[in-house]
């Protein structure tokens, strides 16, 4: 593979995915704002650029992308928060919090990339399976995640045509700096090293839906799959309130 930009990649699955792809000999354009991770990615990795920008600045994202040390075939979108809302409460500073990182940041980063899109090439957009099912205190991350999954589908349909593939990716719980801070119990909660195998895999066999741990995932789109009275009845007692 001739190169990889991943966003995100200074902590969690990202991390893990730069770390993997640099050790492979692939070589990589880690992307994030913490300045130290990427120094001591990039002093690590001779193989490994890193661009620091945040990403919900289209400004900052655009010009980091004018001048890029080379044009990678594969684009790991990965960069994203969670946080839950108070329950039964919504704030709309936090929803725009997140969305301005899972949604307006994703578009800002496609939005300054796609210039370089070529045939072959392969975009990988990481969502998360909340999106497939209403879950407690996630009106804005599971809002955020449906978002970034129907613009990830819909991007798979508009950019067929130009031969350009696009999978989505929908990661159960991973144990990352970003689930550490959950105080509920997380079932089948697995290491970011498993998570990175899998996109990995998923990604290698050009997969359109990459979806992991296999039974967590299944058991939640099969619920996904029910009439939505039924599905909130499930969630509400499946997902222990924090
Ligand atoms: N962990 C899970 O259980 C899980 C499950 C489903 C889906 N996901 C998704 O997987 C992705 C990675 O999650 P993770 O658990 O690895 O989270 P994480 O450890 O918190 O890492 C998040 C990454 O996103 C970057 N980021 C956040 N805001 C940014 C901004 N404004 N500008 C640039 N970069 C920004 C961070 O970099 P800087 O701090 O350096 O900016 C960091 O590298 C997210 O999209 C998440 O929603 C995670």
């Amino acid at each position: 593979m001739s190169g990889v930009l991943i966003t995100g990649a200074t902590s969690g699955i990202g991390l893990q995915l730069a770390k993997d792809y640099a050790s492979a000999g692939v070589d990589v354009l880690a992307c994030g704002r913490n300045q130290t991770i990427l120094e001591q990615l990039s002093s690590r990795y001779s193989n490994l650029t890193p661009l620091m920008f945040d990403l919900t600045d289209v400004e900052q994202t655009e010009k980091v992308f004018k001048s890029l040390p080379f044009i990678p075939k594969l684009w790991i979108f990965n960069a994203g928060d969670c946080e839950y809302m108070e329950q039964g409460k919504v704030d709309a500073s936090l929803m725009k919090r997140v969305f301005d990182i899972n949604v307006i940041g994703l578009s800002n980063v496609i939005q300054a990339s796609q210039q370089y899109y070529e045939a072959g090439h392969h975009i990988g957009i990481v969502g998360s399976i909340a999106s497939e099912v209403a879950l407690p205190r996630a009106e804005a991350y599971g809002a955020s995640k449906a978002a970034v999954s129907y613009l990830a589908r819909t991007l798979q349909v508009d950019l067929k045509p130009k031969k350009i593939d696009v999978s989505v990716i929908y990661p159960g719980f991973v144990k990352t700096p970003l689930t550490d801070k959950n105080t509920f119990e997380m079932p089948m909660l697995i290491s970011v090293e498993r998570a990175s195998q899998e996109i990995r895999d998923g990604l290698n066999t050009r997969k359109t839906h990459i979806y992991f741990p296999r039974k967590f995932t299944t058991i939640l789109r099969l619920i996904g799959l029910l009439p939505y009275r039924w599905q909130n009845a499930i969630t509400s007692k499946l997902v222990a309130q924090g």
